[in-house]
């Protein structure tokens, strides 16, 4: 639900930090002139001044109200611009938009987590979120992948994650070097390593599109029903509220709608891969 009055003025936030994550990846932790709430998996429309406005889904705890963190990775003109702020520089937030994960499904289940480079913001935010409400879940496990280990993100967080009961995390690269001990390949070959009660569980998939398309038909073939695979689209946004269009995917509005989806709901919509 939106929290702001007029969802086209932006809310001033402060960057109070930059973290390094990868070579192309940083994350800015955000400092709101007022608190701002969001409900894992929407998303926010960040604007550099003079530059220009992109969605982000925040990877900071939903439960934290007087900071937001985003990870963005480098893809264009608006995230090299935000890529180059300093702590002290001040952007502007807009939202939160759109439908994020439905938490309440996941009680009493297990949860696979799918999720490929920068496709671990949302995911950290979700895991955030499982890890304080840890007793409604049976068991909670993260598959996650990046082309080189330098490339793997939040590593300090997966350190943490790996000590928390319940919670197993199990990591690939497309391309190994001599210092990495965990798995090779790409990231859905995790899904072969699990174990994992399908009949009791839900999947979240998020990442590149070439990895949610070979990550959802691999969970279609271990036997998850199409209503409990949940996918989070990114399409390309502009005014966040389901009025200028730029965001459709068949019937929907990714922006509104969205954006995170069963596939039940979109695999009969166009080009949901692109
Ligand atoms: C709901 C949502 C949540 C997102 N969350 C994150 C996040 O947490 N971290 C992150 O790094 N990125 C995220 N993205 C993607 C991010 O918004 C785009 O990378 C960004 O808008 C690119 O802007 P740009 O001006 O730098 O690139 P541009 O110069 O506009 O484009 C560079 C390339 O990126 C493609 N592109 C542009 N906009 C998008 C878009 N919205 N989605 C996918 N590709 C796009 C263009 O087609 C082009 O190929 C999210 C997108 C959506 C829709
Ligand atoms: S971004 Fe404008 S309708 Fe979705």
């Amino acid at each position: 639900m939106p929290a702001q009055e007029n969802m086209y003025k932006p809310l001033r936030a402060r960057v109070e930090k930059v973290i390094p994550e990868s070579p192309a990846i940083k994350s800015f932790v955000l400092l709101p002139e007022r608190e701002f709430a969001f409900r894992t998996g929407e998303f926010i429309e960040l604007t550099v001044n003079g530059c220009g406005e992109a969605p982000f889904t925040p990877s900071s705890s939903p439960l934290e109200k007087k900071k937001i963190e985003v990870t963005v990775m480098k893809a264009g003109y608006v995230t090299e611009k935000i890529h180059e702020l300093q702590p002290g520089e001040v952007v502007g937030i807009r939202g939160p938009f759109g439908r994020g994960y439905p938490l309440e499904r996941f009680y009493g289940k297990e949860v696979v987590i799918l999720g490929g480079g920068c496709g671990f913001a949302p995911i950290r935010s979700l895991l955030y979120n499982l890890i304080a409400e840890k007793d409604k879940f049976d068991k909670v496990t993260l598959c996650y992948g990046a082309k080189t280990p330098e490339d793997c993100i939040y590593k300090p967080f997966v350190d943490e994650l790996r000590k928390v009961e319940k919670f197993e995390v199990l990591r690939s690269v497309d391309k190994a070097d001599e210092g990495w001990e965990e798995r090779e390949g790409v990231v859905t070959v995790l899904l072969d390593d699990i174990k994992v009660n399908i009949t009791n569980s839900v999947a979240v998939v998020c990442g590149p599109p070439i990895m949610m398309k070979f990550g959802t038909f691999k969970l279609l073939e271990m036997g998850y029903p199409e209503h409990d695979i949940f996918l989070s689209m990114e399409k390309n946004m502009s005014c966040g509220l389901g009025k200028c269009g730029h965001c459709m995917m068949g019937k929907y509005y990714v922006c509104k709608d969205g954006p995170v989806f069963t596939y039940e709901e979109i695999k009969d919509q166009p080009d949901i891969w692109k």
